[in-house]
């Protein structure tokens, strides 16, 4: 029989060097929604990827003085990096730099284009950089972006615009008519209320003010801007329009999208409207999760407060951070990250619940059986219980997987869990043991534990990637058919004699009070890391520009913004504990000011006073050794590193302009 098939896809991230607990987190979810559908027998495509053009990414390659292609390079290697520590099992991942993606997002244009969706028009907008997005004035929030609270920029320019009003009345008819369209329920209403039944207004899909992306091809200067490029990456990576698209005609439409409830707009809105003009079908399902949160504000780079899930992974493990981010938050909700819930939970639920169920029943096994149970057994009074609980919870735990509410299969599985453990305080092995007619009982109520872990195991597998291994050698479990997905609906199958092997704690129990502070540090330290590794990239540019490269040519607006201004140094003295600065009191116009420089070496505080200078008036502020310098004193520099004030030849008094 053929399989059936399923295809999800996560987004497509926009390359940042400080990928976030919170991309891990929808990485994950969908990651443990392929693990499980794979267990399940069906044929499963999963897509990931990263979302490599546009303006900002132009703008930092530039900053950074390489080509925006060489830029993402490096970056995306970094993201794969991640993934492959997260056990994240994609089985592509597209990058929207792939020739085959360039290509398809080629043809999807100019079909829309035939067909009269795409029309050329004036774009007068806001723009927000960081997003990506366009914004009418009234979207607005007091003049900044909706999304992030962000400046915007004013754009106006020619561009083409996707007829996405026309589509209106048939995406509303789709939603009403597919209550599975839009997941949670709540984005569905959020959808119609604030979108659709408002209006649409047409999209602006085409650029020229930029280069970084795919170029119109019947249009020179114009690029596909962002979501015509981004949203099509769910068929291109499929060979949609290529000669070789039998994955296109197999996987296709997706099962799932799964998208930060931010996006959804775009994935139910958008990107149904451009199918709808190709003549495609609709995906069956977009499922919007919520935000992980860090004090109630969204987790961003620019914010600061990012959680490096790496650090997360090697103090803990992977499993430990999969199991918290699957469980800790409704799929769905926004959910607080926080070190404290994270470290209760690897105590409380895997420490505790799980790790200690296999260790106290491996340990008992060994204790009382030399590490084999005889296969003589008898049955409790307490088994029809237990399995009847390990039956039920096979079947919710399925069905709540099914609808991807993975903190509630979680929850079951926990209560199993933790129904195992009281099992054994019921059948009390310990008392059992003291008397040998009651051997055979103990035998059996070991086994039933040993089968409800092997159980267990397997449900775990979606989520948890490395343990049930670990407990299968621990429990003597052996990789097959004991351990497939459908041997979890009978109880009973592990042969008799089950023969453990102790191992180490699979959860070791972390001792809070100490180590919070520990993790709150080893997090700063990283978050700081970024920060110098970003500094030392740039040092090492401007290192490369003393070395005679070319400087970029400046008009005479960029010059302007510079105000020079002459200045006479009335104080100067040593900074204390630096061998290389001076602080000199720099009298400019009437203003009396501080300004800090690194010239101790070339000239001594005695030197510096009665100097006429060359200041950078406007340069902003910056601490330095505890002291505020205000401005920068202009010298010149030899090849040997040696300085020489700039001063002026016919001694003008202070303020000066210099230009
Ligand atoms: O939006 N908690 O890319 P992206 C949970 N390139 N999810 C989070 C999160 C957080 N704190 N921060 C980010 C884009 N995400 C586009 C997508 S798809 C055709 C194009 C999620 O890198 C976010 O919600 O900004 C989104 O789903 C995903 O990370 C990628 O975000
Ligand atoms: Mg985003």
């Amino acid at each position: 029989m053929e399989k059936e098939k399923f295809y999800i896809t996560t987004p497509i991230y926009y390359p940042s060097d400080k990928l976030h607990i919170g991309h891990s987190y929808c990485t994950v979810a969908a990651d443990a929604m392929a693990r499980y559908k794979r267990l399940r027998g069906y044929d499963v495509k999963f897509l990931t990827g990263s979302d490599e053009h546009g303006q900002k990414i132009e703008r930092i390659a530039n900053a950074q003085g390489v080509t925006p292609k060489e830029y993402v390079d490096k970056i995306v290697a970094g993201i794969k990096d991640l993934w492959a520590a997260m056990d994240i099992s994609y089985d592509k991942f597209i990058r929207t730099t792939d020739e085959e993606h360039v290509e398809g997002v080629k043809k999807i244009f100019k079909a829309l284009y035939d067909k009269g969706d795409i029309y050329k028009s004036e774009y007068e907008g806001w723009y927000c950089t960081p997003c990506e997005t366009f914004y009418t004035e009234h979207q607005l929030v007091d003049g900044k972006c909706p999304d992030c609270g962000r400046d915007v920029e004013k754009v106006k320019e020619e561009s083409y615009f996707f007829k996405l009003s026309k589509y209106q009345d048939r995406l509303i008819k789709h939603i009403e008519e597919h209550p599975e369209f839009i997941q949670p329920q709540s984005r569905q209403t959020e959808m119609i209320s604030n979108f659709l039944k408002p209006g649409l207004e047409d999209l602006c899909v085409s650029r020229t003010s930029f280069k970084w992306g795919i170029p119109v091809d019947f249009d020179p200067g114009h690029i596909v801007y962002v979501w015509v490029d981004a949203l099509s990456n769910y068929i291109t990576a499929l060979g949609y329009g290529t000669d070789h698209d039998e994955d296109y005609k197999k996987y296709w439409p997706a099962d799932i999208h799964l998208v930060g409830k931010e996006i959804v707009r775009f994935h139910t809105i958008i990107w149904p409207a451009m199918l709808m003009a190709l003549d495609l079908p609709l995906p069956k399902q977009v499922f919007g999760h919520g935000w992980l949160v860090i004090n109630g504000g969204k987790m961003s780079k620019s914010k600061g407060n990012v959680v490096d899930p790496k650090v997360l992974v090697d103090r803990y493990g992977l499993d430990a951070i999969r199991y918290f981010l699957l469980r800790e938050v409704a799929f769905g909700q926004d959910g607080n990250f926080n070190n404290e819930a994270l470290i209760q939970r690897i105590n409380a639920d895997l420490a505790n619940d799980l790790g200690n169920l296999v260790s106290r029943t491996c340990g008992m096994i060994e204790k009382y059986f030399g590490g084999t149970l005889p296969e003589e057994q008898e049955g409790t009074e307490f088994d029809a219980d237990l399995k009847a609980m390990v039956s039920a919870t096979v079947e919710k735990y399925e069905s709540l997987m099914d609808k991807m509410l993975f903190s509630d299969a979680l929850s079951e599985l926990w209560a199993l869990i933790r129904r195992t453990n009281k099992y054994i305080d019921e059948t009390q092995p310990w008392v059992l043991i003291k008397d040998e007619t009651k051997k055979p009982v103990l035998a059996g109520a070991l086994y039933n534990v040993c089968e409800a872990i092997r159980i267990i195991s397997i449900l775990l597998q979606p989520c948890l990637t490395r343990t049930p291994k670990l407990i299968w050698q621990q429990v003597g479990i052996e990789e097959g058919t004991l351990t497939a997905w459908d041997s979890t609906k009978e109880f009973g199958l592990l042969p008799k004699a089950v023969s453990v092997k102790k191992g180490t704690a699979l959860f070791p129990r972390i001792d809070m009070t100490k180590e919070l502070e520990d993790l709150e540090a080893a997090l700063k330290a990283a978050q700081e890391e970024s920060v110098a590794n970003k500094m030392k990239k740039a040092q090492e540019e401007a290192a490369k520009a003393e070395e005679g490269e070319k400087w970029e040519e400046i008009t005479i607006d960029d010059f302007c913004k510079i105000h020079l201004v002459t200045g006479e140094v009335i104080a100067s003295e040593k900074v204390p504990k630096s061998s290389k600065l001076l602080k000199n009191t720099v009298k400019v116009g009437d203003e009396v000011r501080t300004i800090l420089s690194g010239i101790a070496k070339h000239y001594t505080p005695e030197e510096m006073v009665g100097k006429k200078v060359v200041i950078v008036e406007n340069l902003a502020p910056r601490k330095m050794m505890g002291e505020i310098s205000k401005g920068m004193i202009l010298c010149a520099e030899d090849k040997d590193g040696n300085l020489s004030l700039v001063t002026n030849d016919k001694a003008f008094g202070s303020g000066c302009d210099v230009m």
